[in-house]
C-alpha cells in the first residue's frame, strides 16, 4: 500500500443513503475535514444549467467543462463550493441540480477536474470524503472504506420526511421512483460507476438510526487505529 501522511476515510453509496449526515458527524468526532464531493458535481451541474447546455450532448458538455472552475473552502468547519469564484453553496441543493449533476458526472473532463482537486485535498488533510467513486477511484488507498446503503423505500421515506419538514410538497411514489432512476444512472455509467470497492465494508442503514450508524463507523475507526 502506498504511504500517505494524511488519514483518509472514504464513504460511497447511492443517493439518500445518509452519507453526508453520517460523514459530517464522523468527521467532527475524528477532527477531520468533511469533503462532500457530490456538492462539486452539483456546482458543475449548475454551471451547465445556467449556460443552457443539454446534459446529454457530450461534445458541448466536454467543451463547456473547460470554462468551469470549481473550488472548495472551509468557513467555520462548513464546506463552501465556489463556481468560477462565486459561492454557490446555497444554490445546489435542488432536485434539478442533483439530476443535472448525475447526468453530467459521467463525462471524463468533468470528472478529471474534480477528482484531481479531491485527491490534492486528501493528500494534504485528514478527510472523511463521501461520493460515488471515492473508495474505487479517488482514494484507492484510503485507511477505511465504507459502502453505505439502504433500501430505495427507506431512502425515499427519509427524503420525503425532509421535504415535509421543510414545508415542501412531496409525493413519496415519485421520490422513490426518482431514487431508483438515479441509482441506475450512477451504477451503470461507463466512467467510474457507483460500486462497492472490494475492500469496502458494507453498511446497510435501513434499520439503523443515525446514531447507530455513527457508532458502527466509530467502531470501524477504532479497529483501524484511527480513533482511541
Ligand atoms: O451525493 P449527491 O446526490 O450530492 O451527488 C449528486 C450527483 O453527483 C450523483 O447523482 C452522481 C454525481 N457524483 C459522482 O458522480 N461522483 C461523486 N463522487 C459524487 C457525486
Amino acid at each position: 500500500m502506498e504511504e500517505h501522511m494524511s488519514r483518509n476515510i472514504a464513504i460511497d453509496g447511492p443517493a439518500g443513503a445518509g452519507k453526508s449526515t453520517i460523514a459530517k458527524r464522523l468527521a467532527k468526532e475524528l477532527g477531520y475535514v468533511y469533503v462532500d464531493t457530490g456538492a462539486m458535481y452539483r456546482a458543475m451541474g449548475l454551471f451547465f444549467t445556467t449556460r443552457g447546455v443539454d446534459p446529454h450532448n457530450k461534445e458541448r458538455i466536454c467543451a463547456a467543462a473547460r470554462d468551469a472552475v470549481v473550488t472548495l473552502s472551509y468557513e467555520d468547519g462548513m464546506q463552501h463550493v465556489y463556481l468560477n469564484g462565486e459561492d454557490v453553496t446555497g444554490k445546489i441543493r435542488t432536485e434539478e441540480a442533483g439530476k443535472m449533476a448525475s447526468a453530467t458526472s459521467g463525462f471524463m473532463p468533468v470528472r478529471e477536474h474534480l477528482t484531481n482537486l479531491q485527491k490534492e485535498l486528501a493528500a494534504r488533510e485528514n478527510v472523511v470524503m463521501d461520493g460515488r467513486d471515492i473508495g474505487t477511484c479517488v482514494l484507492p488507498n484510503a485507511d477505511l472504506k465504507v459502502y453505505l446503503t439502504a433500501s430505495p423505500e427507506v431512502r425515499g421515506k427519509r427524503r420525503y420526511q425532509e421535504l415535509v419538514e421543510k414545508g415542501e410538497k412531496a409525493d413519496l411514489e415519485v421520490i422513490i421512483s426518482d431514487i431508483i432512476k438515479r441509482d441506475e444512472a450512477d451504477m451503470n455509467r461507463e466512467v467510474s460507476p457507483l460500486k462497492q470497492a472490494e475492500d469496502a465494508v458494507l453498511l446497510d442503514s435501513s434499520d439503523l438510526t443515525i446514531d447507530e450508524v455513527v457508532e458502527e463507523m466509530k467502531k470501524m475507526c477504532r479497529e483501524k487505529g484511527l480513533l482511541s
